[in-house]
């Protein structure tokens, strides 16, 4: 069968498989580099492989195709996944193109709080100058970093927050953190809730951004300020607004950004403990 017959008859027999989800399992599994390499090889003749079927019925469940083939496409390249880490979300590079843009020329010491897979704090070592930490409850997730930071630009700490960055007196200019974000009471889609990580997607009881934000008085920060990026999610800007201004001041520099779907999705706050003049 040629490949478009194939995929058309996966559509027909599975139409409830989204259909970018079998495209990339057709990829995966004979080995087509990317997207328009498989549009020229729609002709061409490929045999039934069992590991195909196998692909199919998972997607059939509902399983997200990030978690079968193991891997998650992030700014340009293909990261390792399981079920330990939350799948990199396109949001997510978005604020990494912000501080990339905001950063150039400079090195910063920077810590990606809540790294799990490592997307941003392996991205922004390897495409700029900075010094970057990654940190994780999740001794699991670490592990799913460390892989996927292949030139070992990135030190991986283990702990609560920034208290590793504190116990070890390290010096740290940004703060950049897409932390849980989901309410118990928020309805969200099954695929997510099945598969992905509790402790990767729902909003701890624990006050996660209250005690964020009290640790960064303990913190080494370097002289020019520190500066945070925080991705949130929907329904939470008043709430984080008010608790910076309550714990940094009311003349606190903030701003918000919204994502590609015109949602409210970072908060940015700037020059912390910085010189106020700026
Ligand atoms: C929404 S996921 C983000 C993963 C990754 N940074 C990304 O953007 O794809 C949140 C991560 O925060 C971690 N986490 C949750 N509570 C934490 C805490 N108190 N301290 C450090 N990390 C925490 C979770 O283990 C999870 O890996």
């Amino acid at each position: 069968m040629t490949l478009l017959e194939i995929e058309q008859n996966i559509r027909k027999l599975h139409p409830n498989i989204d259909k970018n989800d079998i495209k990339l399992a057709l990829m995966h599994v004979y080995d087509i580099k990317n997207y328009s390499q498989y549009i020229l090889n729609y002709d061409k003749t490929y045999y039934p492989k069992k590991k195909l079927d196998k692909i199919i019925v998972r997607l059939d469940h509902g399983e997200p195709i990030q978690y079968i083939l193991q891997e998650a496409y992030f700014y340009h390249r293909n990261f390792f996944v399981n079920k330990n880490v939350l799948i990199p979300r396109p949001e997510t590079e978005e604020i990494v193109s912000l501080i990339l843009e905001e950063t150039t020329n400079t090195k910063q010491n920077i810590i990606d709080i809540g790294t799990g897979s490592g997307v941003i704090a392996i991205t922004l070592a390897e495409h700029a100058l900075h010094n970057v930490y990654g940190s994780d409850i999740s001794l699991r997730a670490l592990r799913v970093a460390k892989k996927n930071d292949i030139n070992n630009k990135v030190t991986f700490i283990h702990g609560d927050l920034l208290r590793p960055v504190i116990n070890n007196n390290l010096t740290i200019d940004i703060v950049v953190a897409n932390l849980p974000y989901i309410k118990q009471e928020d309805i969200i889609d099954e695929k997510v809730s099945k598969y992905e990580p509790k402790k990767a997607l729902y909003l701890p009881t624990n006050n996660i951004y209250r005690r964020l934000f009290n640790q960064t008085k303990k913190l080494n920060v370097g002289k020019n300020g520190l500066t945070m990026y925080l991705e949130f999610g929907t329904n939470q800007t008043a709430e984080l607004v008010t608790l910076s201004q309550e714990i940094f001041g009311f003349d606190v520099i903030y701003e918000i950004i919204k994502d590609m779907s015109g949602k409210d999705r970072f908060l940015i706050l700037r020059n912390l403990y910085g010189n106020k003049s700026i």
